[in-house]
């Protein structure tokens, strides 16, 4: 089985359009050090052929040009992307699903039924794309034991796991959470019993994920913010990281404790990645003392065309 990251940064991209942060600033300038990405996405496959698209980010073209493998041109119109899968109904991982509107048959979309209702009512893209290839909903389970399965893909099986993180600024459950707003998700190779846990968007550790990150061979967790007040100080929005469901990788003391890296520390898992990583993050600096501290600590940080083999 085949992981392979399609787009490693949060909203906005590395640079983002409107951003002078010093990241953004250094990564334009093709500083040493500095890599550019792409919006949150990965894309699974067992066979190399089949995909499941798993967040449709708004970068999806500029992705798919990268990733010769998800077109595998068997005839005049293809992809190997067989169905996709949403974590939430956030802009950067949704819009993407616009640019697939071109698809000859309606598009297998993966969600629980409260993205699916804020996709057909605040964002709603459900019926722009009835007047193009059309959606068909295949809701998610929320009770974070059922597996489904996705047909094409009969080697790999998928339980999607709620956690505690944000719905989108425009949907009605921002304020007000319900269980499938946001949700990791637990991969397992049959074949091998192997798996990896995926969660760009992760505010809170229950009890209960804490045991479904225990039992992880490989985590791809949220690795949006270093620190709870980044956005703030650098008076870039008045939200802190938990007000946008993200736990930082720092605690509030600047310790590790309390943040992602005292969580990983805990963690037996045999890679422990950092996905969907913001453009303000001082870990973009691949030559800076933080990007040093997460290596110290045994923590990776995804970058785009990654690929994880399990
Ligand atoms: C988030 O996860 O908070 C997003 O990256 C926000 C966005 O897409 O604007
Ligand atoms: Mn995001
Ligand atoms: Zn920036």
């Amino acid at each position: 089985m085949k992981i392979k990251v399609l787009g490693s940064a949060a909203g906005g991209g590395f640079p983002q359009w409107n951003c002078n942060c010093s990241n953004c600033t250094a990564v334009r300038a093709k500083q040493p050090g500095f890599t550019a990405r792409t919006q949150s996405s990965i894309a699974v496959s067992a066979n190399g052929q089949d995909w499941l698209l798993v967040n449709a980010s708004p970068d999806i073209l500029q992705q798919l040009k990268s990733s010769p493998e998800l077109q595998p041109a068997r005839g005049p119109r293809d992809t190997g992307i067989v169905a996709t899968m949403l974590m939430d109904a956030q802009i950067d991982h949704v819009t993407g699903l616009l640019m697939m509107r071109e698809g000859k048959v309606p598009m297998e979309l993966y969600c629980t039924g409260s993205v699916w209702e804020d996709l057909s009512t605040g964002l709603p893209l459900v019926s722009t794309l009835s007047h193009y290839c059309g959606v068909n909903w295949r809701p998610l389970p929320t009770d974070g034991q059922s597996a489904i399965s996705i047909p094409q893909l009969p080697d790999i099986e998928f339980v999607p796991v709620p956690l505690i993180s944000k719905a989108p600024p425009y949907s009605p459950n921002r304020y007000s959470p319900s269980v499938g707003d946001n949700v990791g998700l637990l991969i397992t190779n049959k074949a091998t019993g192997k798996t990896a846990l995926y969660a760009p968007g992760l505010g809170e550790i229950t009890p209960e994920f804490e045991a479904v990150m225990q039992s992880a061979d490989v985590l791809l967790v949220d690795g949006t913010f270093w620190t709870e007040d980044e956005m703030v100080r650098l008076n870039f929005s008045k939200k802190m990281a938990a007000d946008m469901g993200h736990l930082p990788q720092t605690g509030d003391n600047g310790g590790v404790e309390g943040g992602m890296i005292g969580v990983l520390n805990r963690m037996p898992a045999s890679r422990k990645i950092l996905i969907h990583i913001n453009n303000t993050n001082p870990v973009l600096n691949e030559l800076g003392p933080e990007r040093a501290l997460l290596t110290r600590h045994g923590i990776e940080l995804a970058f785009d065309s990654m690929e994880i083999e399990l």
